[in-house]
């Protein structure tokens, strides 16, 4: 569904993304995730045709995204970064000027509208002015929008962060019945747990490149299923890693400091091949 082909995007000497190339089948969940500044936006503003690649492409249902692309930009939603919603209007009529924008009719979109407000469960606020809304209400209320035109496609793009832990179950989700409705999704994040629990697919992105990209299993058994973490003789921290738990107890008979046995995270696999934590 989406295939990106060797895409650089350069800022002057900077390359904000570096030679990337990902494939994301129909219908799959597929996380970018990575620190602040990894080139998680600048590659999203891409697949959006918000930005061009310096060199390489983006086919998005085998069509080439470029700005103008306006068949394709009915077939995709998006969930941007920062709000893009107009704060002076309600909570309904953000979602009937979006409908406008589609040329969606009037009876329809009022169905529609009605629909995702049960959705994302916004209904009983539809008159609420906007700027009066929680952040975790407002990232709601940008997934309707985002929804309103029926797209195959959703891309969003951190859409948790700075909102309460409630809310970002309830956002998970929203997320996880529109990967049931076969919806193909690609987020951004910098939670490791958000990634692991909703996707399919995950790509570990730092200084702009991706170097790795598989299922959060797949991932976590490159290092290993269980982790031992103790810390040293000198004070720090140190991670090995087992393919099983009886290796790992058994490692750990020679540890004389205070130690755990735990499950391998994404967290683990991210910063044993960075030297970087995600958060
Ligand atoms: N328009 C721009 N001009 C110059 N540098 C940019 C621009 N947009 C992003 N960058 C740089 O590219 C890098 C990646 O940024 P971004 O894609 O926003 O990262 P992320 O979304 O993963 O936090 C950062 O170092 C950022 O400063
Ligand atoms: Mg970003």
């Amino acid at each position: 569904m989406i295939e990106i082909k060797g895409v650089t995007k350069k800022y002057g000497n900077f390359t904000a993304v570096d030679n990337v190339d990902i494939r994301i089948p129909r219908g799959s969940f597929f996380a970018l995730l990575g620190p602040n500044g990894a080139g998680k936006t600048t590659l999203i503003r891409m697949l959006i045709g918000l930005a061009k690649p310096s060199t390489g492409e983006i086919l998005i249902n085998n069509m080439k995204v470029h700005r103008n692309n306006n068949k394709l930009k009915k077939m995709i939603g998006i969930v941007p970064q920062y709000t893009n919603l107009d704060k002076e209007l309600t909570v309904r009529e953000n979602l009937i000027f979006s409908a406008k924008i589609f040329k969606i009719p009037r009876r329809k979109a009022s169905e529609k509208i009605d629909q995702l407000l049960e959705f994302v469960e916004l209904k009983e606020i539809e008159d609420r002015e906007t700027n009066k809304l929680s952040g975790g209400m407002k990232r709601k209320l940008m997934i309707a929008k985002a929804l309103i035109n029926d797209p195959q496609v959703i891309f969003l793009d951190e859409p948790t962060v700075g909102i309460d832990l409630n809310s970002r179950r309830k956002i998970w989700d929203i997320l996880k019945s529109m990967k049931k409705q076969g919806k193909t999704i690609l987020l951004t994040t910098h939670y490791i747990e958000e990634a692991d629990y909703l996707c399919n697919s995950v790509s570990l992105m730092n200084n702009g490149r991706i170097f790795y990209y598989d299922t959060p299993e797949n991932l976590k058994r490159l290092l290993g299923e269980y982790t031992l973490e103790y810390f040293n003789q000198e004070d720090k921290t140190e991670y090995k890693y087992f393919e099983s738990m009886e290796e790992a107890r058994i490692y750990s008979n020679n540890i004389k400091t205070e130690f755990t046995i735990r499950k391998t995270t994404l967290e683990d696999v991210f910063y044993n091949f960075t030297n970087r934590k995600v958060i």
